[in-house]
């Protein structure tokens, strides 16, 4: 029988360079669509594809996002004291179980593989995903519940995919592969970062992964032999190629839904943009005013 996948793992060590000076003293994966953190979106859809145990990868300067997921009993009688119940609903869903949540270290930045990695001990010998929180996905259905789905008929490793213009290419994990059945692709080789001219395809990695933990024994050789890939970093895009060469099936999945790309400011934006526009309680003035925006820069062209 296919194990369930129970498991995420947050890599969410990074420095968030592209976003400071903001990020100078507040994690990058708080930083905010509308009215709720990244970090919150990518635990909402963990949730809703049946993660119980969340893993965050972190580093010094992060302790913001312990403090998030802990309860705010001050904040709590104070809202209760004046009736806001629709806030405090809110407040609820931001808190997690004891043990929910495992918090593991990595101390140097060593690459996305190297921070998967780190979180091992607790991952343990079963299948688990991975969700990057720079990557935010709006969909119907959410994009990893889309993709357990997929695995529970037909076990493997999986990685989300999406077609991305050349000109972007060189910034993503990229598939050779092949279509099998509708979202699904046989995955023959992938390669991290690779220069427009050689990528394979323009089907890119996205992030959100469900793996095998022998991704996690191809990760402890390369970082046993010093074995690095782009950027000089261990690369978690290496580590699934290798278990392709060993004959395990890797799959891409074209997931249903748009994503943004918010670890850049104009993905940001556009995230914000989208994420405004379909909030029931800010759309028509946000419309209204966004539709003024365009005709002014219009009329001033
Ligand atoms: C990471 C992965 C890359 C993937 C990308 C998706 O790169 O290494 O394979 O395509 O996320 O967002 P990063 O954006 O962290 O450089």
């Amino acid at each position: 029988m296919t194990r369930k996948v129970t498991k995420a793992v947050f890599p969410v060590a990074g420095l968030g360079t592209r976003f400071l000076p903001a990020t100078k003293s507040i994690p990058k994966e708080i930083l905010t669509l509308v009215d709720r953190p990244l970090i919150q979106y990518a635990i909402d859809e963990a949730r809703a594809a049946g993660i119980t145990e969340f893993i965050f990868v972190t580093s010094r300067g992060k302790s913001a996002l312990e403090d998030y997921f802990d309860d705010a009993p001050e904040l709590d009688a104070s809202l209760r004291a004046k009736n806001k119940t629709a806030i405090l609903e809110e407040l609820e869903k931001t808190n997690m179980p004891s043990g929910a949540i495992a918090y593991v270290r990595q101390r140097r930045a060593l690459g996305l593989g190297h921070a998967v990695w780190c979180a091992r001990r607790m991952i343990g010998d079963e299948p688990f995903a991975v969700i990057l929180t720079d990557d935010v996905i709006a969909a119907d259905k959410p994009c990893l519940a889309q993709m357990i789905e997929a695995y529970n008929e037909n076990p493997g490793n999986y990685v989300a995919a999406m077609e991305v213009p050349t000109s972007k290419i060189s910034s993503y994990g990229v598939l050779d592969c092949e279509q099998v059945n509708g979202n699904t692709y046989k995955v023959n080789g992938m390669v991290e970062k690779p220069p427009a001219e050689e990528a394979p395809s323009n089907l890119a990695v996205i992030g959100r992964y469900i793996l095998t933990p022998e991704i996690l024994h191809n990760i402890d050789a390369a970082i046993q032999s010093n074995t690095t890939g782009a950027g000089g970093e261990f690369q978690l895009t290496d580590a699934i190629a290798q278990d392709i060469e060993a004959g395990n099936p890797v799959y891409g999945f074209r997931f249903n839904g748009q994503r943004y790309d918010c670890g850049s400011k104009a993905g940001f934006l556009q995230a914000t943009v989208a994420f405004g526009l379909a909030r029931d309680d800010l759309k028509d003035e946000f419309a209204e005013y966004l539709g003024d925006v365009m005709t002014m820069r219009a009329a001033a062209e």
